[in-house]
């Protein structure tokens, strides 16, 4: 029985990764520690909140004590990382919160995994800390437009090639870090700590970069699913700047399925990037969105374009990112799964069909939803 901790497991991707190793190895014991912060949500894990092999423990990452206490409790082999403050605009108005979780939080999770791991006889054999980070860590690309190709654009997930880029370079794992916003300096010095941890004292860790996730469960304060909700409730859609910066997407369960590989299959002080060679400036994503939620509600397409209302520009708002993922392909094989078409649909319908959870979150009941869901546990 291997014990595997995973951080920020009621959270968007968290939960995804919860999910995925909860059913697929039911021999592992998945330990969800989360705080449950704004973003945390136990709806996000109905489906396998009962199963033999998943516990769930409330926890803040930046309580050492607390996290020293897991893992000796149960024994810990692994951890997956992801517990994190995630949303930018957030951090421009709060940067404290986002070094105190993502940089201490961080810190903590590796001291207590060194402390507890050093103190076994194996030591680091068959351990391994999988810290999961974004590709903001590497600043914003310069943007140049493709000409003669107009939108929509289809992604061939299996040509390992950009079906389109918005410029000639990409990060690569060998990129150095120049991080902008509060949000992203605070990743960046979480990854700097894991691999310190790394070279310093042994410790077996692994690093991830992923671009922008979009799928079920994530947060209503993310583009998409804010903006599905709005086009619902046929509010305003808060388009920043000119909606030209551009953002690669990939659906959420192919990420946590790159995680699973990585866990299992990454060469420990390894950086690998993913993404899914998927390039989309705002503007256009938000009109195949409003286009999709307007078929599926039954309205004429595209009667909803009305409701884009473009809003003064993010601070600092980074221009354009865009993942090289081909040393995670070469080497572990890995590809996304879905063309973005598909993933597209299936999130639109999941919101959709989901109304009710958005509704928890929205209308304030989420809260008391998930401190009495706690209670009974
Ligand atoms: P999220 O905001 O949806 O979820 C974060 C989770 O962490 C929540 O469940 C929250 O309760 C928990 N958490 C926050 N502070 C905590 C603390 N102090 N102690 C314990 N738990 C805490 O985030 P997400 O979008 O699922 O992102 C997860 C991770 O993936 C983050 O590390 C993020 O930087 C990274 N990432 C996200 C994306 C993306 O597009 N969403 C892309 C690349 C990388
Ligand atoms: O690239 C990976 C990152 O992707 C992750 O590390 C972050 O955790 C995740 O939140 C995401 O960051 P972004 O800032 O790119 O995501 P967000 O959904 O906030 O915004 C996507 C783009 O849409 C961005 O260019 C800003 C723009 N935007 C966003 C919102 C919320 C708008 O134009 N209007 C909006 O209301």
């Amino acid at each position: 029985m291997k014990n595997i901790i995973i951080t920020g497991g009621a959270g968007f991707i968290g939960s995804h990764v919860v999910r995925l190793f909860v059913n697929k190895y039911p021999d592992y014991h998945i330990i969800n520690v989360d705080k449950l912060t704004y973003a945390g949500n136990l709806a996000n894990l109905k489906d396998i909140e009962d199963k033999p092999n998943y516990t769930f423990v409330k926890a803040d990452i930046c309580d050492f004590e607390t996290i020293m206490g897991i893992f000796k409790k149960y024994n810990v082999d692994g951890v997956i990382h992801l517990a994190a403050e995630s949303h930018v605009d957030r951090s421009i108005k709060d940067p404290f919160t986002f070094a105190q979780t993502n940089v201490m939080g961080t810190l903590s999770m590796l001291q207590a995994a060194k402390l507890y791991w050093e103190t076994l006889p194996e030591k680091w054999e068959g351990k391994r800390f999988y810290h999961i980070s974004t590709d903001e860590v590497y600043g914003a690309l310069e943007m140049t437009d493709p000409e003669g190709i107009e939108p929509p654009f289809t992604t061939k997930a299996s040509s390992g090639k950009h079906h389109l880029a918005y410029g000639s370079k990409f990060f690569t794992e060998d990129l150095k870090y120049q991080p902008h916003s509060p949000y992203s300096a605070a990743k960046a010095s979480s990854d700097h700590f894991v691999r310190a941890f790394h070279d310093t004292y042994g410790m077996p860790t692994i690093v991830t970069n992923c671009s922008n996730n979009y799928g079920p469960y994530q947060f209503p304060e993310k583009l998409i699913p804010l903006f599905i909700n709005n086009i619902r409730h046929r509010k305003p859609l808060p388009v920043y700047g000119k909606g030209e910066n551009v953002r690669d997407w990939l659906f959420v369960e192919d990420h946590a399925r790159a995680i699973d590989l990585i866990f299992h299959k990454g060469t420990i002080a390894e950086t690998y990037n993913i993404g899914g060679f998927n390039e989309w400036k705002n503007i256009d994503i938000i009109k195949v969105v409003i286009n999709t939620v307007d078929r599926i509600l039954g309205r004429a397409e595209g009667e909803d374009m009305n409701l884009i209302t473009y809003v003064t520009d993010r601070a600092g708002h980074d221009m354009r990112y865009a993942i090289d993922s081909t040393k995670l392909q070469k080497e572990l094989g890995w590809e996304p799964s879905l063309q973005f078409e598909e993933g597209i649909e299936k999130t639109v319908r999941w919101y959709l069909d989901n109304q009710a959870w958005m509704d928890n979150i929205t209308s304030g009941e989420y809260e008391k939803y998930y401190e009495s869901m706690y209670a009974n546990r």
